[in-house]
């Protein structure tokens, strides 16, 4: 079991709104809401704990509706290192279609200002030292500079602590300065922040070389149902998802970046944690939610992941 920090800067209130059929500019009549605590690094989170880590969770929370998110801490006994500011955490609006079909209409955070930031970083001298890892995932509130949030990362950085960066844009090219242990980009992000197209696997494989020699130790590059390829010392893999029904690919990502980090701080094969972090991933997209109900189920999705070696499928 490790110890690992995970941080959300804009974490949300997910309502969630069950309709038959969305009809613009009229008035709609929801079968149901659900509200939840989310963001990208508490998803992240709350996937660690179901596989036997020990959480401490930090960012940013809007002080006026915190009370979901301290019962979702309370619940999984996350120890809590947010830092509270005036005002509401954002609301996204999910408009869930009986299709299937999802509007999403986000909402904006609170002003995170540079008082609010320096006691972040006073907080994180104090309680990240300590962690065998630390998640930095999501986007970033508004007041928040990439600048700034580069140097937070540095920070922790020099602080000795593992990083895994999971942010897109601007935060993510400031982010990439900092040597992060490993970063879990979808190809648009990548595409966003080097402007180069990311589709073939010599593209990807001279992009996460370049990333490697600026110090980011594993780049783990997602594609949605075409899977995952994961560059590091000694690694080139690709993993092929099994083939399930989709009910939802919330927390996809942030499942996957779950996975690898359990498999790396659990010292795994590469293989292995590869393994086992798509088939973790691929459990998301089948169930409305996130996370590990069932293990039986999650070592049934693993033995249909296909993981190969990169340079195997060149030749292919
Ligand atoms: N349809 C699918 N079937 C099986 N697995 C999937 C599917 N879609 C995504 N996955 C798994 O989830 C991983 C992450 O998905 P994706 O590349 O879409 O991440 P993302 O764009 O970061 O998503 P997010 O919106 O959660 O941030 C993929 O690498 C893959 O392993
Ligand atoms: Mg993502």
């Amino acid at each position: 079991m490790a110890k690992i920090l995970t941080l959300t800067l804009n974490p949300a209130l997910d309502l969630t709104v069950e309709l038959t059929t969305l009809r613009l500019g009229e008035v709609n009549r929801s079968d149901a809401l659900h509200v939840h605590a989310a963001g990208k690094g508490l998803n992240v989170a709350q996937v660690l704990a179901d596989l036997g880590h020990q959480l401490t969770v930090s960012g940013f929370l809007g002080q006026a509706n915190a009370d979901r998110f301290d019962a979702l801490f309370a619940q999984r006994g996350f120890d809590d290192g947010f830092i509270r500011v005036p005002g509401e955490t954002r609301r996204n609006f999910k408009l869930a279609e009986s299709s299937g079909r999802i509007t999403d209409v986000n909402g904006s955070g609170p002003w995170v200002d540079d008082d609010a930031q320096a006691r972040l970083l006073a907080r994180l001298e104090r309680i990240a030292p300590g962690h065998d890892a630390v998640v930095v995932a999501g986007s970033l509130p508004r007041g928040v500079s990439p600048q700034w949030f580069g140097q937070l990362l540095e920070r922790l950085h020099a602080l000795g602590l593992r990083v895994a960066l999971d942010t897109s844009g601007a935060a993510l090219r400031a982010g990439l300065g900092s040597q992060p242990w490993l970063i879990k980009p979808n190809t648009d992000e990548l595409t966003e922040v080097f402007a180069e197209p990311v589709t073939t696997l010599a593209e990807q494989q001279a992009l996460a070389g370049r990333l490697r020699a600026q110090g980011v130790q594993n780049v783990v590059i997602s594609q949605g149902a075409q899977g995952v390829n994961w560059f590091a010392e000694g690694i080139a893999l690709q993993a092929l998802p099994p083939t399930v029904d989709i009910a939802s690919t919330v927390g996809a990502g942030d499942s996957l970046l779950a996975g690898m980090v359990h498999g790396l701080l659990s010292a795994e094969a590469p293989e292995r944690t590869l393994r086992t972090a798509t088939a973790i991933a691929a459990m998301a997209v089948s169930q409305i939610g996130f996370g590990i109900p069932d293990l039986a189920a999650l070592a049934n999705l693993e033995s249909g992941v296909c993981v190969r070696p990169l340079a195997q499928q060149q030749e292919a």
